[in-house]
């Protein structure tokens, strides 16, 4: 197979664009479907200011090598969870890949927080995962906002938008519909918050990361309970190959054309945040969701 663009020997075919493309096309073909998203989403510009929620995996770390590259003002931010099978692998991937590229990293430590993740799972009986991903997301907002930044961006890839989006409609999660997307405003008191790689499969993402020579982590969650949504993606995946661009037009159209319908539902729905009485972080109870994990621990 030829590359599209210049006729030289294609290294990856790419069923779902119609095209084939040598190393260093493919890669501008990675950066135009970055710089297309961002444009068409009008997810940031060269004033903003972003952080990147790096977990060492090829997706944030392709995501930050993309920005890092279209010059755009980049600094990376790493939640170190003290799972001791994966988060020292997945921080020393993140500190290498930083100096590397030069770019600014903050590491924040879960255990110095009180809220090491085996702590958590041990004590107290709900689902690790949820707590572990809302823990995340308290910290990637607060420190975006206590530090001046005001995008925050994420690797969310294509597929997991897919499955994200296949489950919340599996259930008919009317207010989750409503701001699922790339592009969430900052509102009451929660950051902006991007995923400029939404328009990339996995598969492309991870030859990304071999074509660019970039060195990513993968020591899997020992924890890991996304197995509906690794179900789905499974299931995306198969369709996908029996109709190529079936992923992207089902994620665009929903964009385009599903969301509106559920956006004004979750208006409704909807209940202002306040500020959490402990912290003050916008929460729609009393306490937030971090207050009361940590509320939780020091009980048990
Ligand atoms: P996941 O939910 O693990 O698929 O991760 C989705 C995105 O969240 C990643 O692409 C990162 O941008 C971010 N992320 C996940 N875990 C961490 C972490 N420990 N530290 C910083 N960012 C993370
Ligand atoms: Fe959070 Fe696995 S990464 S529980
Ligand atoms: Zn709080």
């Amino acid at each position: 197979m030829k590359c599209t663009r210049c006729r030289e020997k294609a290294v990856v075919a790419l069923p779902s664009h119609t095209a084939g493309f040598c190393p260093p096309c493919y890669l501008l073909f990675v950066e135009r479907q970055v710089q297309k998203a961002i444009k068409d989403k009008k997810l940031f510009s060269f004033d903003d200011r972003i952080i990147i929620a790096l977990s060492g995996g090829k997706d944030s770390l392709a995501l930050a090598w993309q920005l890092k590259k279209l010059g755009y003002d980049i600094a990376g931010l790493h939640i170190d969870l003290a799972i001791p099978q994966s988060s020292p692998i997945a921080r020393d991937h993140v500190e290498r890949f930083c100096r590397a590229y030069d770019i600014n990293l903050s590491v924040l430590e879960m255990e110095k927080l009180g809220l090491s993740i085996p702590e958590v799972r041990k004590k107290i009986k709900r689902p690790v995962c949820s707590l572990c991903g809302k823990i995340k997301r308290y910290y990637f907002n607060k420190f975006a906002l206590d530090n001046g930044f005001n995008v925050l961006a994420t690797g969310h890839n294509l597929d997991d938008e897919v499955a994200r989006l296949f489950s919340n409609v599996l259930s008919w999660e009317s207010a989750h519909l409503g701001d699922q997307g790339p592009l969430l405003p900052e509102e009451n008191g929660f950051t902006r918050k991007v995923k400029p790689l939404y328009r990339l499969s996995e598969f492309e993402t991870a030859n990304f990361c071999f074509i660019a020579e970039i060195d990513y982590g993968f020591a899997p969650c020992p924890y890991s309970g996304g197995a509906s949504f690794t179900y789905y993606k499974t299931l995306f995946d198969e369709l996908e190959h029996k109709q190529p661009g079936r992923k992207l037009s089902f994620y665009e159209g929903f964009l385009k054309r599903g969301r509106k319908a559920f956006t004004r539902l979750d208006l409704e729905e909807g209940v202002k945040p306040s500020p959490c009485k402990s912290c003050g972080y916008p929460t729609s109870e009393e306490s937030c969701g971090v207050c009361r994990i940590k509320h939780m621990l020091e009980q048990s």
